[in-house]
Formats: C-alpha cells, sequence, structure tokens
C-alpha cells in the first residue's frame, strides 16, 4: 500500500470537507477551509485516494492541533498515528518543541492515540464544545532537545 504525505493545497479542499462531514459529529464549515490554514498541514494520500488530513497552527517553537482527521472508512488501520507521527517529525525538525490541542473527552480513540504518541493531560475546559456540549481535554507534549554532537 503506498501511503504519501504532502502539504496541504487549496485544491484538496472539497476532498477534506467532504470527510470532515462524515469523521465529526461538528463539522468545520467549508467557509472555514483558507488558504492561511496551508501552512504547516498535511494531507495523507493511499494509492492516490486523500484519507486524511492534519492542521497546526505554530508560533515559535510551539504547534497546536486544530484539525485532525482520517476518513472513517480507513480508521483503525493505523494511518492516523503515522500520519500524526509523521507531521510532528517534519515540524521537530522545524524546531517545534510543545505540541497542544483539545479533544472531546469521550474521544477515547483520540485520546488513546495522543497518548500513545506522548501526549499528557495539562487540563480541562468546561463546555468547550457545544454540537453536541461536552468538556475538553486540553493535551500537550514536550519533546526532548537533542544534544549537540
Ligand atoms: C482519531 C483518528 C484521527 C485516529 O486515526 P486512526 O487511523 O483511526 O487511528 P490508528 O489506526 O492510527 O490508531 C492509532 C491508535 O489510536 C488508538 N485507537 C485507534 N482505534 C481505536 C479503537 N477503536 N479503540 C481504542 N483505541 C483506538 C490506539 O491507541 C491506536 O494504536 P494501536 O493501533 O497501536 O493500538 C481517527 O479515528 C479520526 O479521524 N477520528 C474522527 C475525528 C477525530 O476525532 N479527530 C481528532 C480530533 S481531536
Amino acid at each position: 500500500m503506498k501511503l504519501d504525505i504532502r502539504p496541504v493545497q487549496e485544491s484538496d479542499f472539497p476532498a477534506i470537507c467532504e470527510i470532515e462531514g462524515r469523521a465529526f459529529v461538528d463539522p468545520w464549515p467549508k467557509e472555514a477551509f483558507t488558504d492561511f490554514l496551508c501552512r504547516n498541514s498535511w494531507v495523507l494520500f493511499m494509492e492516490q485516494k486523500l484519507i486524511g488530513y492534519i492542521f497546526y497552527h505554530t508560533a515559535a517553537d510551539e504547534a497546536v492541533i486544530i484539525n485532525f482527521a482520517i476518513d472513517p472508512s480507513y480508521q483503525g488501520e493505523d494511518y492516523g498515528k503515522y500520519l500524526l507521527h509523521k507531521s510532528m517529525q517534519f515540524l521537530i525538525n522545524c524546531g517545534v518543541q510543545y505540541f497542544y490541542l483539545d479533544v472531546r473527552k469521550s474521544n477515547f480513540k483520540a485520546i488513546a492515540l495522543y497518548h500513545l504518541m506522548g501526549f499528557q493531560t495539562l487540563g480541562y475546559r468546561k463546555n468547550y464544545y457545544h454540537t453536541p456540549p461536552e468538556d475538553a481535554i486540553v493535551m500537550g507534549v514536550q519533546i526532548p532537545i537533542k544534544d549537540e554532537e
């Protein structure tokens, strides 16, 4: 199975919105996907089919995951782990040291994946989500700086 990751382009937005609508109970509206998001964000292709995406906001040595999904038809096959790991590596290579995200308290699959990648719970945001209402867990991980050789 050939997997490819490349930076998001505006032409990817229709396929991304289609997955977004099926992956989330509260999907982003299509107007939310603007070219501004293309910086530091990646799409995952399997055999030329777009099956996942991850969007980050970055500032200095920090990155926040603002949206991340795998096409529901392809979930549970390690593609999420692959996309998260690879995209974090790209950012670490660019100097990012701190990663943060918000996740629904009930989203056990995503939380398990983030724990796997070293994220820890930093706190909670009461009623952060609206449809349906739910608290957010704030998670983060600090990447150790490698010693200069
Ligand atoms: C969260 C999401 C991106 C994970 O992608 P995925 O391809 O389904 O996950 P993977 O197959 O790579 O699984 C990675 C890890 O997640 C956890 N996981 C995945 N499916 C799971 C399940 N059904 N039950 C428990 N843990 C699960 C496991 O820890 C797994 O690691 P393992 O295979 O070594 O046990 C994907 O499920 C998704 O798009 N969900 C809907 C949108 C969403 O919730 N996005 C995150 C918002 S914060």
